[in-house]
C-alpha cells in the first residue's frame, strides 16, 4: 500500500464480528503481550474484538512498511499513544486506532500526527449534564441549538468523537481537560477546531472530519489541515487488504 499523500489520511474500517477462522489467523500476528491482553477480556466477544483489532492494525501497517505483520514493532508515547518503533528507521508513517463494539478504525497519515475515534450510537444517560460539566461553552450552545432536531445522545456522541479524535492526535488522550479547546461539530459541516486554549494557532493547523461509518456509529478523525480522508475497508478473511473487487472509497 502506498503511504498517504501529504494532507491525506487513510481510514481503514475493520469489522470486528469476524468468523473464528479469521480471528485465529489474525491472532498469529500478535506478540505475547498482545495475546495476554486479549485473554484478559471476560467475554469471548471481547477477546475476539481485541484480537481482530490488534491483528488488523498489524496487517495494515505491515502492508505500508513492506514487512510481515508480526515484524511490526511499537513504542508508546508519554500518555500511552502507540507509535511505530524506532527499529523502522526514519519512517514518517503515523497511525491511530479506535474501537467500539463491532467496529474498529485504523487511521494512517504520513508525517503528521493523527487521531481517530469511533463511538457506537447509544443512549448516554444525562448527556446534557455531562456536556455542561465537561465541554466548552461553545459546544454546549451547539448542543442546545440542535436540541430536538436529533436525539440528544447522538449529538453528544458526535461532538465527543470529534473532541476525542483531537486529543488522541495530540497523544494526550482524556488527560487533556475537554473544556480547554472547542470543536464545531454539530452546526458546521465539515467539523472544525474552533479554539485551543493552549495554542491559538491550532485552529488553522488542524483539520477534523466526520467519517461516515454507517447508521449505528459516529466517528471522526483529526490531523494536520488541510485534511482529506480516504476511507478503505479491511477484509480480515482475505489475504489481501481489501476484498477482491472492492474499491477504496474516497471521502473528503
Ligand atoms: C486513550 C484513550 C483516549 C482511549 O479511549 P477509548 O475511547 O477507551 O478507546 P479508543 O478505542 O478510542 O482508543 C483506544 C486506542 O487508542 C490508542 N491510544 C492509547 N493511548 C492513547 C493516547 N494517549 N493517545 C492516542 N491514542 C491512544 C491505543 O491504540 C488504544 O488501543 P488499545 O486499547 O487496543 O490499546 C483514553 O483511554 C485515555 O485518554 N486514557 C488516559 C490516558 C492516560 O491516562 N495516560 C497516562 C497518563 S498521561
Amino acid at each position: 500500500m502506498t503511504a498517504p499523500a501529504p494532507g491525506e489520511v487513510h481510514v481503514w474500517l475493520v469489522d470486528l464480528s469476524t468468523p473464528e477462522s479469521a480471528t485465529a489467523d489474525l491472532a498469529r500476528y500478535l506478540d505475547p503481550t498482545e495475546l495476554e491482553r486479549a485473554k484478559r477480556f471476560r467475554t469471548a466477544a471481547g477477546r475476539r474484538r481485541q484480537i481482530v483489532a490488534a491483528g488488523a492494525l498489524r496487517r495494515v501497517l505491515a502492508d505500508y512498511l513492506g514487512l510481515e505483520p508480526g515484524a511490526v514493532g511499537f513504542r508508546v508515547g508519554p500518555c500511552g499513544k502507540p507509535e511505530l518503533a524506532l527499529q523502522h528507521g526514519v519512517t514518517h508513517l503515523r497511525f491511530n486506532l479506535s474501537h467500539s463494539e463491532d467496529l474498529a478504525l485504523v487511521a494512517v497519515a504520513d508525517g503528521a500526527p493523527v487521531g481517530v475515534d469511533v463511538e457506537r450510537l447509544r443512549i448516554v444517560p444525562r448527556a446534557s449534564q455531562l456536556a455542561r460539566r465537561y465541554f466548552h461553552e461553545a459546544e454546549i450552545a451547539d448542543l442546545e441549538t440542535v436540541n430536538g432536531l436529533e436525539p440528544e445522545s447522538q449529538a453528544f456522541l458526535r461532538c465527543w468523537s470529534c473532541k476525542e479524535a483531537f486529543v488522541k492526535a495530540l497523544g494526550e488522550g482524556l488527560t487533556r481537560p475537554l473544556n480547554t479547546f472547542a470543536v464545531a461539530a454539530l452546526t458546521t459541516d465539515p467539523a472544525r477546531l474552533l479554539w485551543d486554549g493552549r495554542d491559538p494557532t491550532s485552529p488553522a493547523k488542524w483539520g477534523i472530519a466526520d467519517i461516515d461509518v454507517g447508521p449505528e456509529y459516529t466517528a471522526a478523525v483529526a490531523a494536520r489541515a488541510p485534511l482529506r480522508v480516504r476511507r478503505l475497508r479491511f477484509d480480515p478473511v482475505s489475504p489481501r487488504l481489501f476484498a477482491p473487487g472492492a474499491r477504496p472509497e474516497r471521502h473528503t
